[in-house]
């Protein structure tokens, strides 16, 4: 089974090994590209780069968002196909779990969004941190 996961930071990256430990593929996107790189080093058998991520889209069927806020989902998700957003490459075969902390109001119209385009969303912040697990 192939995962995609967006957004490797602290909490991200924790949840990424969890997943790759697990024997699991990751089909990984983050802003910031030298995290995904040092991922990659680390499980290069496991880890497939993604440059948008409306490329972990095409890869993965079951994606997994963790970043930081508003800003930074709504920078992820757009559904305009030239930014590269997730939304704009989601279908009925998707299931998207987004695990950031984000208002309501943004979480409610990006669940609409999903809906329109055939696929599932689930708001699914956490608690907890990253621990002695972290980076
Ligand atoms: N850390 C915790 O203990 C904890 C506990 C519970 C819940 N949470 C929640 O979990 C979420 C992630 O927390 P974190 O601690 O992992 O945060 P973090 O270490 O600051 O990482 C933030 C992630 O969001 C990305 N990001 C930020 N702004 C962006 C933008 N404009 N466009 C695209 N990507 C952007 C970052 O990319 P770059 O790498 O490029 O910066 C990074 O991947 C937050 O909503 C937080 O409230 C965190």
């Amino acid at each position: 089974m192939t995962y995609g996961l967006i957004g490797l930071g602290a909490m991200g990256w924790t949840m990424a090994k969890r997943w790759l430990n697990a024997g699991h593929k990751l089909v990984v996107y983050n802003r910031t590209r030298e995290k995904t790189k040092r991922l990659a080093e680390k499980y290069p058998d496991r880890v497939i780069l993604a440059e948008s991520p409306r490329e972990v889209a095409h890869r993965a069927q079951y994606i997994l968002s963790m970043v930081a806020d508003d800003q930074a989902i709504q920078a992820i998700a757009g559904d305009d196909e030239e930014n590269q957003g997730l939304l704009s490459a989601l279908g009925a075969q998707h299931i998207w779990v987004d695990s950031g902390t984000i208002s309501p109001k943004i979480s409610q119209n990006l669940s609409r969004r999903t809906l329109e385009r055939g696929a599932v969303r689930l708001e699914a912040p956490v608690s907890g941190s990253v621990g002695s697990q972290g980076r």
